[in-house]
Parts: C-alpha cells; structure tokens; sequence
C-alpha cells in the first residue's frame, strides 16, 4: 500500500535541510522501489541491514506501512547519516552508522536491503559485496537489491547520465564504475546457497532499473 501525499510530507518535514525535504518527497512519489521492498518484508519479523542507507527513506516507507522491523543502516556518507539520524529521532529499534560498505559491514543475521549502490564498485568489488551481503542473511530472510543493469538501451544510457549528474552535482560522493549484469548476481548469489528472481523495476521513471530478489530456503521444522 503506498504512502499517501500527507504520509510523504510528514516524512519530507523532518529532513533538517530544504533540498533533503524536495529530494524526500520526489523519491517517495515517483520510486517504486520503496512499495516493492514492503511488498517483500511484510509479515516477516527478521531484522534488516539497509547497506547505503542514504538518508533512510526506506525505513521511512516501511514504519509509515506499519512495518516495524529492526533495523541497521549504514552509509559511507557523513552528510547522509548525520540527515538520517535526524530524521529517526523518536524511533525505535532504528540505527545508522557512517561505515564503507566494502568493509565496515555489521555482524547481521535477517534481510538484506542494497538500493542503487553496485554500480559504485568495479565488478571485483561488487562480487565482494555480494557475497558478504548474502552471507548476513538468514534461513527465510531475502537480499533485495536495486540495481541498474549493464545494457545496451536508452535507459541504460539515461541511468548512467544521471548517476553523473548526481555526481557533479555532488549529491552523491562517489562516481558510477560499472552496472552489473544478471549472470553475475546468479553466480555470486546462487554459489552462496540463495535461489535468484531478477525482474524489472523503473514503473514510470525512465531508468533501466531492476530488482534482484535472492531468498535462503527457510530450515526446514
Ligand atoms: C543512490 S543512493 C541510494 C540511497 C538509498 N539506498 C535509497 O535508495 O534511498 C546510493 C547510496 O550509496 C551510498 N554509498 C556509495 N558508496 C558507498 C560505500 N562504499 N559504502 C557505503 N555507502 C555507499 C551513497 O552514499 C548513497 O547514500
């Protein structure tokens, strides 16, 4: 169920800075990447580790839907973190760190969440991640990933301009290395024992975006 516009402005009030409020309520109303992560989580009670949590909008989604996991954000932006920790104030069960996503990963046993962060990483370094990520996830717990995805169309080529963009605009810290492709999210993810459904996800933004759902068989009673 999404958000109504009143539930966005409630979110998009307690960003601290103006341009952090007009970026909460674009994402919130045009990304269907929020609607789909609950779709996922709901009715489950593992914890999640958010990994490039940005300012936390996903946690935001889910507590307005009414889903109250625990869960761990980190990002390797000051700027990000020090927004999100404003913004969860009065929270529970809620924690965002400042920590690189190569390395500073929590000891986590749940679902894993990594939204539009691969493409940071050369293929090496995204392999990495990958298989750390899968590895904090539990018996019936899911990796979600957005990613954009290696390829040859317009909307390839649009996703790219845009990563750029954000970059020279210095929203984001970082630069886009390189888009991963289907056959590396089966290979990485399936050798560490998760069953892989990847499908497409932009709804109406123009983005080659999509969405990598890879679930650990739940222990059988
Ligand atoms: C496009 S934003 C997505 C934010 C958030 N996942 C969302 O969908 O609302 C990508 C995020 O990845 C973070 N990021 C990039 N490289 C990172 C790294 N090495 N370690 C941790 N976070 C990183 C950025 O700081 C940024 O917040």
């Amino acid at each position: 169920m999404p958000l109504t516009p009143p539930d966005i402005e409630k979110v998009s009030a307690l960003c601290a800075r103006r341009w952090d409020r007009h970026y909460t309520r674009a994402k919130l109303k045009s990304d269907p990447v929020y609607a789909a992560i609950e779709e996922d989580l709901r009715g489950s009670t593992l914890p999640v580790l958010d990994i490039g949590c940005g300012i936390g909008l996903l946690t935001h989604w889910l507590r307005g839907c009414g889903i109250d996991l625990p869960t761990v954000g980190i990002d390797f932006d000051v700027r990000k973190i020090t927004a999100a920790l404003h913004m969860a104030q009065g929270m529970s069960g809620v924690s965002y760190a400042t920590g690189d996503a190569r390395r500073d990963l929590p000891e986590h046993q749940g679902h894993v969440v990594i939204l539009d962060v691969l493409q940071y990483f050369p293929a090496e370094e995204q392999d990495a991640l990958l298989r750390a990520a899968a590895q904090r996830v539990a018996p019936g717990g899911r990796l979600l990933i957005r990613s954009g995805m290696s390829g040859g169309s317009w909307r390839y080529d649009l996703t790219r301009a845009c990563d750029w963009l954000a970059r020279l605009t210095r929203w984001m810290k970082s630069s886009p290395v390189v888009y991963p492709n289907a056959a590396q999210f089966h290979r990485v993810l399936e050798a560490e024992g998760l069953s892989v459904v990847i499908k497409p996800l932009w709804g109406r933004t123009p983005f080659y975006n999509h969405l990598i759902r890879a679930e650990r068989p739940a222990v059988p009673a």
